[in-house]
């Protein structure tokens, strides 16, 4: 192997999570696990790179996504892949593959894992980013939108998230959404001098795209112009009525906009957002909608759907709350190497009477001061820790507690500190956990 020249230093846009930042994203993942789960939910994991043309016929080739920001490589056959710009192409492609023909319907899945785009990084903007998502495969109509946004709401809930409002739309489809575009080409083409290269590439190719465009102009541009909601077809405006009155007695907080379109060509009839003013200016926390068309363009058995992704990094930042369990702490400090053995059973033995504790042994047996020093630290900083504990605890083991089968425990906080036998350990751990 050559040396390795410079400092290392990962890829621009990609970011390590050591702990405690590792943990919180794994307690998040967990939240989503058991909300997702209550709503009959099951975890699919696809692979993070797929042939280049399922993004490409699926996101949609005017998109941003697919146009400039996708990681596209030649195997060493020749086969264009690209790493997964977002998962719900992936998701459809493994259902198609499977067959739905005979599956049973609805299909409820979700999914957390990294994804990559080629985007200028900033605060909250990644090249690999994470994102936990939902697909709800097999339902037509307002009551599929209305559960992933009712369930979409008990998650961000659970996380602490308690004044998020979505921001809903309904894209036009079918001939009402070609009649939109052309609408918005007669408005928008006596402007076009005020567009850029590639909003005016938009105009002529893909006008819905015009309202990704990240140019303030291109808002000014639209600003007057026709609106999303004024171009429904009856069954559209019908299933768009139904699903603000079931949020409604949901009690979901959404208002309506009718310039967000998500980026994304899949989208027929419902997208919707959510924005935290906690996050800079990368704020949308999360987008999805409902693509009725996309499984049957694929080549699947024509099957409506809807879902979402939270933009699992931008989630995190914007949390309040640790997301971790508060969990009991024990650290096991031997006086000595002879106390070294004594200690790893005595470390077991707390695992067993309390499962949810954590339990970390100091293996250096330099001694009680020195080997106190860590959990002492851990006390005055518990936020520094993969670990958020609901109290920390020394174990302190010499000689004398070698010699009586004893332990020593000190209450970090309050600085009291008891002896007793090892026996007694399960029962006076159980007896702290139920004060
Ligand atoms: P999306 O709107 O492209 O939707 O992405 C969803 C979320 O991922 C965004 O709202 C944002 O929070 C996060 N995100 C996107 N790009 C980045 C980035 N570069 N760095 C950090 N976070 C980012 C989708 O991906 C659709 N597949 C959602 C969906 C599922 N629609 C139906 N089902």
């Amino acid at each position: 192997m050559g040396a390795v020249r410079g400092r290392l230093k990962a890829p621009k846009g990609t970011h390590d999570l050591f702990p405690p930042e590792s943990e919180r994203f794994a307690a998040v993942e967990a939240t989503a696990r058991r909300v997702f789960g209550s709503y009959g939910y099951g975890e699919i994991r696809t692979p993070t790179f797929e042939a280049t043309d399922l993004f490409s016929r699926s996101v949609g080739d005017t998109t941003d996504i697919v146009h400039k920001e996708m990681y596209t490589f030649p195997d060493r056959k020749n086969r264009s892949l690209t790493l997964r710009p977002e998962n719900t192409a992936g998701v459809v492609r493994a259902l198609v593959e499977r067959g739905l023909q005979d599956a049973p319907r609805p299909i409820r899945l979700w999914y957390a894992g990294p994804q990559f785009r080629y985007e200028q990084p900033q605060a909250g903007r990644y090249r690999e980013f994470r994102q936990i998502g939902v697909e709800l495969v097999g339902v037509a109509g307002a009551a599929g939108d209305a559960e992933v946004l009712i369930m979409l709401f008990a998650f961000l809930g659970a996380l602490g998230f308690r004044d998020l409002t979505a921001t809903l739309n309904c894209i036009p489809v079918g001939e009402a959404r070609t009649i939109f575009s052309k609408a918005l080409q007669d408005h928008a083409r006596p402007q076009a001098e005020r567009l850029g290269a590639e909003d005016r590439r938009r105009l002529e190719e893909n006008p819905l795209r015009l309202f990704d465009s990240k140019d303030p102009e291109v808002a000014r541009v639209l600003d007057g112009g026709p609106r999303t909601l004024d171009f429904l077809d009856e069954a559209s405006r019908r299933q768009h009525e139904e699903l603000k009155a079931l949020l409604k007695a949901a009690g979901v907080r959404f208002t309506e906009s009718a310039s967000i379109v998500r980026g994304l060509d899949y989208y027929t009839r419902t997208v919707f957002e959510v924005a935290s003013e906690r996050l800079g200016a990368q704020n949308a926390l999360l987008g999805g909608g409902r693509y009725d068309n996309l499984i049957g363009d694929l080549g699947g058995p024509p099957t409506p759907a809807v879902g979402f992704a939270i933009g699992e990094d931008r989630l995190i930042a914007a949390m309040q709350s640790d997301g971790r369990t508060a969990r009991p702490v024990f650290f096991v400090v031997p006086d000595s190497p002879d106390e070294l053995a004594y200690a790893l059973a005595v470390a077991e033995e707390i695992r067993t009477a309390a499962p949810d504790a954590v339990v970390e042994s100091d293996l250096t047996g330099r001694g009680l001061v020195k080997g106190l020093a860590r959990a002492a630290q851990a006390a005055r900083e518990p936020a520094q820790y993969a670990f958020c504990a609901s109290g920390i605890h020394a174990v302190l083991l010499g000689s004398r507690e070698r010699e009586e089968k004893a332990v020593t425990i000190k209450d970090l906080s309050t600085g009291e500190q008891q002896t007793f036998s090892r026996a007694q350990l399960a029962e006076r751990l159980g007896a702290g956990r139920e004060r």
